[in-house]
């Protein structure tokens, strides 16, 4: 965890108090990532949380990154395939519909996500949901023959270890695929100090744990053992159809409200400006992902 983000205590009954304020209170007064303690969200967080992975990946140009990088690795279609922190399973249902695999497992330590995800992939054959810690996960060694940790390393406090874990229970020879927000590029500013971008400062520090993670990506691979290893970046661009980065300025604004920083009106006019922005063509919301993809070593 994160230390030195302090929470300022709320009384239960005070009018201000939101599900972040309840949040932010769950592990004393350290600020944590929403989603390395998503287990303890109430259910009006983590249905918020469960919107806004939904929103992301439904962006066309979500699949249009994960086409890319799945494209750098030769997945056969007797596959065995297991994901890391699936939450509601979009990326799960993006990935099944590009390649056809014999087996993809989706793991999270959510059981309200899994669910979740088991609801929307309805249908769709070879594809199974299972609780799990990406930390330990319950399968034996070599059991995959691909790994995909999609947005999840910047979001635990041990990236290293969950990577590890992922790396353990693919074969030698078996594919690894890391993906990640760069999150410390995030901007919704469109000129010199927009107050807009105060939103994204304080949304990354609620909610993401590590927003430099995509920078630290090889050395992490390194480190775990993978080989043969490429790197992408990529440009997350909303304007008009911006749902994913206007949930950013909501969970932003929800923030500094909830931190005491700004007042309710406050938070109110930073969601509306951000609205008649997306209704003026002046939005602009901006974010870069990168990928590496390897391999385990042959014995
Ligand atoms: C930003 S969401 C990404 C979900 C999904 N991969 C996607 O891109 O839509 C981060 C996910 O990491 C999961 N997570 C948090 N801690 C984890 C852990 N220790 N091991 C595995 N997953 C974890 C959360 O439950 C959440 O579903």
């Amino acid at each position: 965890m994160r230390s030195g983000r302090r929470c300022r205590r709320v009384a239960p009954d005070h009018p201000d108090r939101t599900v972040w304020q309840t949040l932010r209170c769950v592990r004393g007064c350290v600020v944590p990532d929403v989603y390395s303690i998503i287990t303890e969200l109430d259910d009006t967080t983590l249905e918020r949380v469960a919107t806004a992975m939904e929103s992301s990946a439904a962006d066309p140009q979500h699949r249009v990154m994960v086409s890319a990088y799945l494209s750098d690795l030769d997945v056969a279609e007797s596959a065995r395939v297991v994901e890391v922190g699936c939450g509601t399973g979009a990326i799960a249902r993006i990935i099944t519909s590009l390649i056809r695999v014999l087996e993809y497992v989706g793991t999270d330590p959510s059981p309200q996500l899994v669910e979740r995800a088991r609801e929307l992939a309805t249908g769709v054959s070879g594809l199974r949901f299972e609780q799990a810690d990406g930390a330990s996960l319950p399968f034996a060694d070599a059991s995959f023959d691909l790994a995909i940790v999609h947005r999840v390393l910047s979001h635990v406090p041990d990236p290293h270890r969950v990577l590890q874990e992922a790396v353990r229970v693919v074969r030698e020879g078996g594919l690894v695929a890391v993906f990640d927000g760069d999150y410390a590029t995030t901007t919704l500013a469109i000129g010199t100090a927009d107050p807009l971008q105060c939103c994204v400062e304080a949304f990354t520090r609620a909610f993401v744990h590590e927003p430099w993670i995509v920078r630290r990506l090889s050395r992490l691979a390194a480190q775990a053992g993978i080989i043969d290893t490429r790197v992408r970046s990529f440009g997350f661009v909303q304007v008009r159809e911006a749902d994913y980065m206007l949930s950013i300025v909501d969970r932003g604004a929800d923030t500094l409200l909830s931190d005491g920083v700004i007042g309710a009106d406050l938070a109110s006019e930073l969601k509306a400006e951000a609205r008649r922005r997306v209704l003026d063509d002046t939005f602009f919301g901006h974010v870069a992902y990168g990928s590496l993809t390897g391999r385990k070593p042959l014995d």
